[in-house]
């Protein structure tokens, strides 16, 4: 038997302040589109907005359903965006951030799991690793060089051989 280690380390600023002025701009546009979010059954507003390796932007937010597994998050939303607007353009970087209407949105959130396995894809389909931002509409921002740190062990085409 060995022991193998996973290792996951993340950047961690105090506010977006301390971010650099596309970063925080990017912030920005994510916690204004959570406006554009349709979330009446859980009153969070989720919102992703990403910078495209060609300088484009593309946005998505969370959209529920009254049938509740229906409803589709922000990420997912963005991810099918910007690949039918710009299929094979490698994705830079994400904001994502949120209001939740019903209670505090003053820490990072992280995608779900679901989130996670769609981003490990597109980064294997266009071979860019994506960047991700996190924040609530203030507190803490976290950076994450990879979308794919956050899913170890993933499954992936490579297992379908
Ligand atoms: N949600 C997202 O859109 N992205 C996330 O990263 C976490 C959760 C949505 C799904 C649902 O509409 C609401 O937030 C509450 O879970």
């Amino acid at each position: 038997m060995k022991k193998e280690e996973y290792r996951f380390s993340y950047e961690v600023y105090d506010s977006v302040a301390d971010l650099n002025e596309q970063d925080a701009w990017l912030v920005n546009e994510a916690r204004e589109v959570t406006a554009a979010a349709y979330a009446p059954y859980s009153n969070f507003n989720v919102g992703a907005v990403a910078k495209l390796a060609n300088g484009e932007i593309v946005a998505g937010t969370n959209q529920e359903n009254a049938s509740y597994p229906v409803g589709i998050c922000a990420e997912r939303v963005l991810l099918g965006s910007a690949a039918s607007l710009y299929p094979n353009i490698a994705i830079d970087t994400i904001a994502i951030s949120y209001d939740n209407t019903a209670g505090v949105s003053n820490h990072p959130i992280s995608p779900c799991g679901m989130c996670r396995q769609a981003l490990v894809e597109y980064e294997e389909r266009v071979k860019q690793p994506i960047r991700l931002i996190l924040s609530g509409l203030d507190g803490k921002v976290f950076i994450i060089a990879n979308a794919n740190a956050l899913l170890p062990l993933s499954f992936g085409s490579v297992d379908l051989k």
